[in-house]
């Protein structure tokens, strides 16, 4: 034992010199948590191939020493209270505390004025702030007075604590940040969990998507794209866009271009962005490719949205007729039969198998042998390492391995794949899951598609999964 102790403290050392090294050479220094932003320099910093792959080793070695060395009562007692992690996140979300924080200046606020701001009590202010803050998430600067870092800002829409208060609707609005993303988590997503072990435990209960934990958490039987559409659920609808956006925003810039080849693509050719949303993927890959066209299919409800979106983000590209969108219901017969590309981002994961064959089905009546299906999705690992059956696909799996004593699939690294799986949205949701390569490859065989290739996307977790009609 005291060996794998030794080993895993050698890699996190040599990480962390690997990291220091690199940011010399790079004339950088490794960004402060006490800092309260998280600048362009410091992202590409972090990104840079170097820092990220010795950091991920420091953070997946880092993870298991933990396990190893603390009391394992300890470890199952965290992990059954960590939904009080989540719901203390929503109360400071939901309350806008980042933003009076950090409307109250760099030495902090006090937790009785954060009250006389947001109508709290002080108490519980300061009861979900201290266990956020021994998690390294703000800093508790003297007794009872708060600060912002580098993480809790990622909670700051930028916004003044009177304008949020005026309009709570259009929180999310061009927001800056990531709350839209977190409260989607804090939300929804975290209520409807609650419901998870009665419902996948439940010997008689039925498969059926409506069944899910969010209708039993929300008193609902609708499906959650018809729940959002409902009068009272307007603040979600529109959040739920912008969450979208902000996960894209959580990658890398321009990740999407770094995998499949897109100006290969003949000129003019036709991308169907399935599901789209508002378009937000779509508008990265048509920026960089001018040669492309692009149709975005979504539900009536989100056209309209996306259409607002891009005449912000991208003007004259649907005068020109460039870029449309279309109402379109993915389960029903796929209308356009001369797409170059079908992209599928985020869909697959929000169905069950048996929904999702429908999906695949109508995207393969409607593609010609020259069409390919592109889909983005978090493929999980298994822990214990890859079916090597599947090795012979180029780019299905990664092409290092991770060092011993670590774990195949690099632990806790991968772990926010293993968690949207579990909580984030699926199950709790949509009824959906996260599938391993091994399940894709089956589903899209099963409708008709055979895996050419995949593309990790650098600095994400998510691969690009590319077919043609079989
Ligand atoms: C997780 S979001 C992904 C959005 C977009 N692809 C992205 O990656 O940003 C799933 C999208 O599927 C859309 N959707 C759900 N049911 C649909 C249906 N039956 N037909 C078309 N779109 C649907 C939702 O409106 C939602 O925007």
């Amino acid at each position: 034992m005291a060996s794998t102790l030794i080993e895993l403290c050698e890699l996190i050392s040599a990480s962390v010199r690997t990291v220091d090294a690199r940011c010399t050479a790079l004339s950088a220094s490794f960004p402060d948590l006490n800092k309260t932003d998280n600048t362009e320099e410091d992202q590409r910093l972090l990104r840079d191939d170097e820092i990220a792959k010795a950091t991920s080793i420091a953070l997946a070695a880092a993870s298991q020493l933990i396990a190893c060395m603390q009391f394992p009562t300890r470890s199952i007692l965290d992990a059954s209270l960590g939904f009080l992690t989540s719901a203390a996140v929503g109360v400071v979300a939901e309350a806008s505390i980042t933003e009076i924080i950090r409307e109250a200046g760099p030495q902090g606020c006090h937790v009785d004025d954060i009250a006389k701001k947001n109508g709290m009590s002080e108490l519980n202010i300061a009861r979900v702030l201290r266990p956020l803050a021994t998690q390294h998430i703000f800093r508790e600067v003297s007794p009872n007075v708060f600060a912002n870092n580098r993480i809790s800002i990622l909670l700051d829409t930028g916004k003044s604590y009177e304008e949020i208060a005026a309009s709570p609707e259009d929180k999310h609005e061009r927001a800056a940040g990531y709350a839209s993303l977190i409260q989607l988590n804090t939300d929804e997503t975290f209520k409807g969990a609650a419901y998870i072990q009665d419902v996948v435990t439940n010997r008689n209960g039925s498969d059926d998507e409506l069944n899910s934990p969010l209708n039993r958490a929300f008193g609902t039987n609708l499906d959650l794209f018809s729940w959002y559409g409902q009068p009272n659920n307007k603040l979600r609808f529109k959040r739920f866009g912008m969450a979208m956006d902000a996960s894209r925003r959580m990658s890398p810039p321009g990740a999407v271009l770094k995998g499949f080849e897109w100006s290969a693509l003949a000129k003019n050719a036709l991308i169907v962005d399935v599901g789209g949303g508002i378009g937000s993927v779509s508008l990265e890959i048509a920026r960089a490719n001018p040669d492309l066209r692009f149709l975005i299919q979504e539900k009536q409800a989100v056209v309209q949205e996306g259409k607002n979106y891009w005449e912000v983000e991208f003007p004259g590209a649907l005068s020109s007729g460039r870029v449309s969108f279309e109402a379109h219901d993915f389960f029903t017969p796929q209308p356009v039969k001369n797409a170059g590309v079908f992209m599928i981002r985020f869909i697959c994961h929000n169905w069950s198998d048996s929904y999702l064959l429908k999906i695949l089905k109508h995207l393969r009546d409607a593609a010609q042998s020259t069409t390919k299906l592109i889909v983005i999705e978090h493929p999980l690992h298994f822990v214990c390492g890859e079916d090597e059956s599947f090795r012979h696909i180029p780019g299905a799996f990664p092409a290092d391995r991770p060092p011993k004593p670590l774990l195949p699939n690099m632990g806790i690294v991968e772990l926010p794949g293993y968690l949207i799986d579990m909580q984030h949205q699926m199950m709790a949701l949509l009824r959906g899951c996260e599938r391993t390569f091994p399940h894709y490859w089956k589903l899209l065989r099963e409708a008709g598609w055979e895996i050419e290739e995949v593309h990790h996307l650098p600095g994400t977790l998510v691969d690009q999964i590319v077919a043609k009609a079989l």
